[in-house]
């Protein structure tokens, strides 16, 4: 593989080598930052929100919102966000999808603009236990731009734990596409624990197959993967 795999003690040291890649990137010239939600960049969100870094002349991009929930509804990816980084460290501009704007079409055309406005230089990924990064699920187009998902069964279930119970999950989200992704100068994925174990193997080691879209990542120049030793397990 060409991607530049750490593989660390736990999620802890995670956060730290995720920070390290973010403070290089600021410091060699990173405006905009592409982030994502979840349980996996918690760790690194900790170590920037300790650090002295300051994002107020910086620009962040979120990978993707649930559909029909608003900036301000606690399952939202916006609040997320505000909680775990963006009112310790607010940016000059920081952009969600709008979960709120129920017209597809728009919603995700504005988005792609925004994404052509504001280049990401710095792309941070989680990965779905099924290879889904972003909520590009199995099957999607890797040229893909922002779009409207309808989340697979495994991604709800998976997802149930924030919310009273699965029947509150939205059905839809707003996901920027493997494209979108991909023309992001400098990828971050990041995966922790046995359950990630075979979508890490199959990202890594696998065929480029829209079956496991974080398989594209094989195809993109500058990529750094940081696992710790249970999610490294089938490499
Ligand atoms: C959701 C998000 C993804 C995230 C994935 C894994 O589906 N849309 O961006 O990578 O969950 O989440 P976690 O990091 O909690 O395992």
């Amino acid at each position: 593989t060409n991607m530049n795999v750490q593989i660390v003690s736990d999620k802890q040291a995670g956060g730290k080598a995720g920070f390290q890649v973010f403070e290089d990137a600021l410091q060699n010239g990173a405006k905009v930052l592409g982030l994502a939600t979840g349980s996996t960049p918690v760790t690194i969100y900790e170590q920037l929100v300790a650090s002295d870094l300051d994002f107020s002349q910086l620009t962040s991009v979120n990978l993707d919102e649930y559909v029909g929930l608003s900036a301000d509804h606690p399952q939202s990816y916006h609040y997320f966000m505000q909680q775990h980084l963006f009112n310790a460290k607010p940016f000059a501009h920081s952009y969600v999808p709008d979960g709120a704007n129920l017209d597809a079409a728009a919603a995700t055309s504005a988005y792609d603009q925004i994404i052509a406005a504001n280049p990401i230089d710095l792309q941070l990924l989680g990965l779905g236990k099924n290879g889904h990064i972003g909520f590009n699920e199995p099957g999607t187009d890797p040229e893909s731009t922002t779009h409207k998902v309808t989340l697979t069964e495994s991604t709800i279930e998976a997802n149930a734990r924030f919310f009273d119970n699965a029947d509150e999950v939205p059905r839809y989200a707003y996901s920027m596409g493997i494209g979108s992704i991909l023309k992001a100068k400098q990828i971050l994925i990041v995966a922790y624990g046995e359950a990630k174990a075979a979508a890490v193997a199959a990202m890594i080691q696998g065929p480029v197959t829209p079956d496991v879209p974080a398989s594209y990542l094989q195809t993109h120049p500058n990529v750094t993967v940081i696992l710790d030793d249970a999610a490294a397990s089938q490499l």
